[in-house]
């Protein structure tokens, strides 16, 4: 009787087991359910960064884009592309300084040109020329088209992209900023993707991963892709940072500024004082 009832107990506890490990499986499935692809309605905010984008449009991030801390994003940002939160959180928290809340933000906050938001992106338009906020394929077609005939991007299709994007909008935007800090943003920027779709140590990723994230916002897990399983952190990032920034034979100046605010004025910048000092400097 004991041992009857001892064994339907651990036949109900490995049903539950079952049911447990299935429930989990299909709820971690990324492509169904709660974390669906369904891209963004009119009424959705969604900002300049493709990868909080797609996070949104799988509902890993509120998928009206608004109330945003950075602690959510940093949370979704390590367990969906396993990036670290360290290598974030400066970009989390300059994220807050363009919102008018104390702390939260909404995507669309995140266009605030001068704050992250810089000049000859890979994928948009520069603020003073159209919109900086949404995907621009004519703009993304320099990327697209680099490494011809080839399913990869890597280091030097990266840094030829950069080059010419710069080159691009140093023709066409009398207003361009391009100092020391938007470099170091475009850098990071174009480094990451290569070792969220591919590779942090090559940075050598497939075109297919990397284009349907750009051009639909969508993570592409249907076409294979998987969660990397090496952090992507404050150690493996930065040698790719440095290598598509030396390939991409940046040249620039000018004295960097941070916006501080939705309505700092025009820009609250530390421009007069760097040329000050500049000046003192050369003076020397
Ligand atoms: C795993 C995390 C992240 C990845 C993989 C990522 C990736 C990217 C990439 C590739 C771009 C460049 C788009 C382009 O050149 O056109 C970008 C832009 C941007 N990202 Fe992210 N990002 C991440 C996290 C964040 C976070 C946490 C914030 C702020 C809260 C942020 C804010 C921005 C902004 C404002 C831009 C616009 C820059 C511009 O093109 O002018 N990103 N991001
Ligand atoms: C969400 O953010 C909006 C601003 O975009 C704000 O008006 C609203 O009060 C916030 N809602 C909650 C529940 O915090
Ligand atoms: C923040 O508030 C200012 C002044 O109230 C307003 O002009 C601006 O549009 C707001 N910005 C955002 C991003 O909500
Ligand atoms: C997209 O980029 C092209 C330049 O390549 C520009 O003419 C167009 O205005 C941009 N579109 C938007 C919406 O900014
Ligand atoms: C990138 O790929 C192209 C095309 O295959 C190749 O010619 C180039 O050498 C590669 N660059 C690096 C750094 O591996
Ligand atoms: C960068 O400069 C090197 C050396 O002059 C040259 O070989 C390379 O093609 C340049 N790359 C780009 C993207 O212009
Ligand atoms: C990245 O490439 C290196 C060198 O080819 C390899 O040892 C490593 O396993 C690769 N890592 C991933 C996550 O594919």
């Amino acid at each position: 009787m004991l041992a009857g009832r001892r064994k339907l107990d651990m036949r109900l506890s490995s049903t539950f087991f079952v049911s447990a490990v299935l429930t989990s499986l299909v709820q971690a499935c990324p492509s169904q359910g709660k974390f669906g692809f369904i891209p963004a309605k009119p009424t959705d905010l969604r900002s300049p960064c493709p990868a909080l984008n797609s996070l949104a449009n799988h509902g890993y991030l509120p998928r009206d884009g608004r109330n945003l801390t950075i602690r959510q994003v940093l949370q979704v940002s390590n367990d969906v592309y396993n990036v670290a939160p360290a290598l974030l959180l400066g970009v989390a928290k300059l994220g807050l300084l363009t919102s008018n809340e104390t702390d939260t933000f909404t995507l669309d906050d995140l266009k605030l040109h001068g704050t992250i938001e810089f000049d000859a992106s890979l994928s948009r338009e520069d603020f003073a020329l159209g919109d900086n906020n949404v995907f621009n394929e004519s703009i993304y077609s320099t990327y697209a088209n680099t490494n011809p005939g080839v399913g990869y991007y890597n280091i030097s299709s990266t840094g030829q992209a950069m080059f010419q994007r710069l080159a691009i909008q140093e023709r066409k935007n009398t207003q361009i900023t391009n100092t020391d800090k938007e470099i170091t943003f475009r850098s990071f920027t174009a480094a990451l993707p290569l070792a969220v779709f591919g590779n942090v140590t090559t940075g050598v990723a497939p075109k297919q991963f990397v284009d349907i994230w750009f051009r639909e916002e969508r993570l592409p897990f249907a076409e294979g892709w998987t969660t990397p399983p090496c952090a992507i952190d404050t150690t493996s990032l930065p040698p790719l940072i440095a290598s598509v920034q030396t390939a991409s034979n940046w040249t620039g100046g000018g004295c960097p500024y941070v916006r501080t605010g939705p309505t700092a004025a025009p820009t609250l910048d530390s421009q007069a004082v760097c040329q000050q000092l500049d000046s003192l400097t050369k003076g020397k």
